[in-house]
């Protein structure tokens, strides 16, 4: 396990790891050093047996502001489109990871900061929250899922609107389109976040993954597919250790002990 990192902290409690973004100066801006960074914790923490769930949050002030303009601002088409950017290691490691990773939000998550808190599998959000695509001011638009994920999860209109004024959406507006799953005092964010992930890193490790493969798949595919797959996993949940477990324990009235946690 890698442990020294320039852009973010690393740490876990119990069976939750915490991933930090931590560069102050630039509100977090999504530099390819923090994006590496991110990509490589994302991965350790996925693989480590002694993790069920993480938590990427940032500061009160932001969350991220975005990917770093002030390094983009140099680059010409070939540039980008070369290392296809941005879908580095790092921008679709949270896709990528089996295990759940909720985005804690306080302040700003603006162009691809929003889109990261996007690709985590649930948003919590401080009443602080903003949230937008403001790629149109700076005479880009959003490169890292934005006008997919934000249009699915908020619909079309909203999201055509907040992409092509780049207005921010605060959290109360937030939560009633649906992007994220709650809002909580700012103080508060990091305890409820961190409570929601030790609740789910409680569960069988197993089920859920193929909770989070299931709902993602939603996303991603059509409604025939989706429930295909989900009904495939449904199945294969039957042949955990987990599920005898389980139901065992509902039936005798006590608490479950799974052996895969
Ligand atoms: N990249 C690089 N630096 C950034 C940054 C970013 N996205 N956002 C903020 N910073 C820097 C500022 O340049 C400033 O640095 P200096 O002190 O050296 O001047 C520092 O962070 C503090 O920022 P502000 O002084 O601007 O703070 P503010 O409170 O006045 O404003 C803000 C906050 C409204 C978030 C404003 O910083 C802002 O508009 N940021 C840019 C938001 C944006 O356009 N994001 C989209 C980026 S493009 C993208 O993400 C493409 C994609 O889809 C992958």
């Amino acid at each position: 396990m890698r442990m020294s990192y320039r852009c973010i902290l690393i740490e876990s409690r119990e069976r939750v790891a915490l991933i930090t973004l931590n560069r102050p100066e630039a509100l977090n801006a999504l530099s390819d050093e923090l994006m590496d960074e991110l990509g490589t914790a994302i991965a350790e923490f996925d693989g480590d047996d002694g993790i069920g769930c993480l938590v990427i949050t940032g500061s009160d002030k932001a969350f991220a502001a975005g990917a770093d303009i002030k390094e983009l601002q140099a680059q010409n088409f070939f540039d980008v489109f070369r290392r296809d950017f941005p879908s580095a290691a790092g921008w679709s490691a949270a896709r990528r990871a089996r295990k759940p990773i909720i985005a804690a939000v306080a302040g700003y998550a603006l162009g691809g900061g929003c889109e990261l808190a996007m690709a985590c599998d649930l948003i919590i959000a401080a009443d602080t929250a903003r949230f937008g695509q403001p790629e149109i001011t700076i005479g880009t638009m959003p490169g890292a899922g934005g006008t997919q994920r934000l249009a699915r999860a908020v619909g079309k209109s909203k999201a055509m609107e907040l992409c092509l004024t780049g207005r921010l959406m605060d959290a109360a507006e937030a939560e009633r389109a649906g992007l994220v799953s709650r809002v909580v005092p700012a103080a508060e964010l990091l305890a409820e976040a961190q409570q929601t992930a030790a609740t789910i890193a409680s569960h069988s490790l197993p089920i859920t993954m193929m909770i989070k493969e299931a709902v993602n798949e939603a996303f991603e595919t059509g409604l025939r597919e989706g429930l295909q797959l989900e009904r495939r996993l449904f199945q294969s949940t039957f042949a955990t250790e987990d599920h005898k477990e389980g139901m065992a324990a509902f039936v005798a009235k006590r608490a479950p002990k799974f052996k895969h946690r």
